[in-house]
C-alpha cells in the first residue's frame, strides 16, 4: 500500500471522497422513490447503489476520515499500534457490552478487539457508524477517558476499539458491513 502522496495524488483522491460522499446523497434521494423502482424489477446498477468505495489510503496512522454513507457518518480510523494493544488487553467480561456489535460477523460474537477490527488482519483499520448508541449524537474523536471517543451529549466515553466503557450508551459503536475490495480502497454497504 502507498501512503505517500503527491500533491496530484491528493487532488484525485479527494475527488474520489467527494463523488463517493455525492453517491451517498443520491441513495438517500432515491429512497422515496423506492417502490416504483421496485415495481419494475430493479436491476444490479441500481441495487449497487447501497454501497460506495472510499479510497483510504492517505488516511494518516493515528487519524481517521469520515465519510457520509446512507445518511449516517462513518468513521474508517487508521489506529496505531499503541491503540491496538490498548484495547486488546481489555477482558471482554470487564466491557459494558460484550457483543461485537459488527454486522460483517455473526451477532453473538464477542467484542474482542480482533472481533471490532476485523475487516483486516493486522486490525489497523476500525469502521464504525459514528452515531453515539444513547441518542444518537455524533461522539468526537480523540477524546474521553479512553483515548477513543468521546460523546458530549450526555458523557459516554468508547475506548481504542470503539466500545463503550462508560456513561449512559447501552452498545458499543456499530460496526456497519464493509470490506476491503482492493489494497487502500474500501467497500461500505
Ligand atoms: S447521545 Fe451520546 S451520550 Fe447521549
Amino acid at each position: 500500500m502507498a501512503h505517500a502522496a503527491d500533491e496530484h495524488e491528493g487532488g484525485t483522491r479527494r475527488e474520489f471522497l467527494y463523488v463517493a460522499t455525492a453517491a451517498a446523497g443520491a441513495v438517500a434521494g432515491a429512497a422515496a422513490v423506492w417502490p416504483l423502482i421496485n415495481q419494475m424489477n430493479p436491476s444490479a446498477d441500481v441495487q449497487a447503489l447501497s454501497s460506495i468505495r472510499v479510497d483510504v489510503s492517505s488516511v494518516e496512522e493515528g487519524t481517521q476520515l469520515t465519510v457520509s454513507f446512507l445518511g449516517k457518518p462513518v468513521f474508517i480510523r487508521r489506529r496505531t499500534a499503541e491503540n491496538i494493544s490498548e484495547a486488546d488487553a481489555v477482558p471482554v467480561d470487564q466491557l459494558p457490552d460484550p457483543l461485537a456489535r459488527n454486522a460483517n460477523l455473526p451477532p453473538d460474537d464477542p467484542a474482542t478487539d480482533a472481533n471490532r477490527s476485523s475487516l483486516d488482519p493486522t486490525g489497523v483499520w476500525l469502521v464504525m457508524t459514528g452515531v453515539c448508541t444513547h441518542l444518537g449524537c455524533v461522539p468526537l474523536a480523540d477524546a474521553g477517558d479512553y483515548g477513543g471517543w468521546f460523546c458530549p451529549c450526555h458523557g459516554s466515553h468508547y475506548d481504542t476499539a470503539g466500545r463503550i466503557r462508560k456513561g449512559p450508551a447501552p452498545e458499543n459503536l456499530a460496526i456497519p458491513v464493509a470490506s476491503f475490495v482492493s489494497d487502500g480502497v474500501l467497500q461500505l454497504g
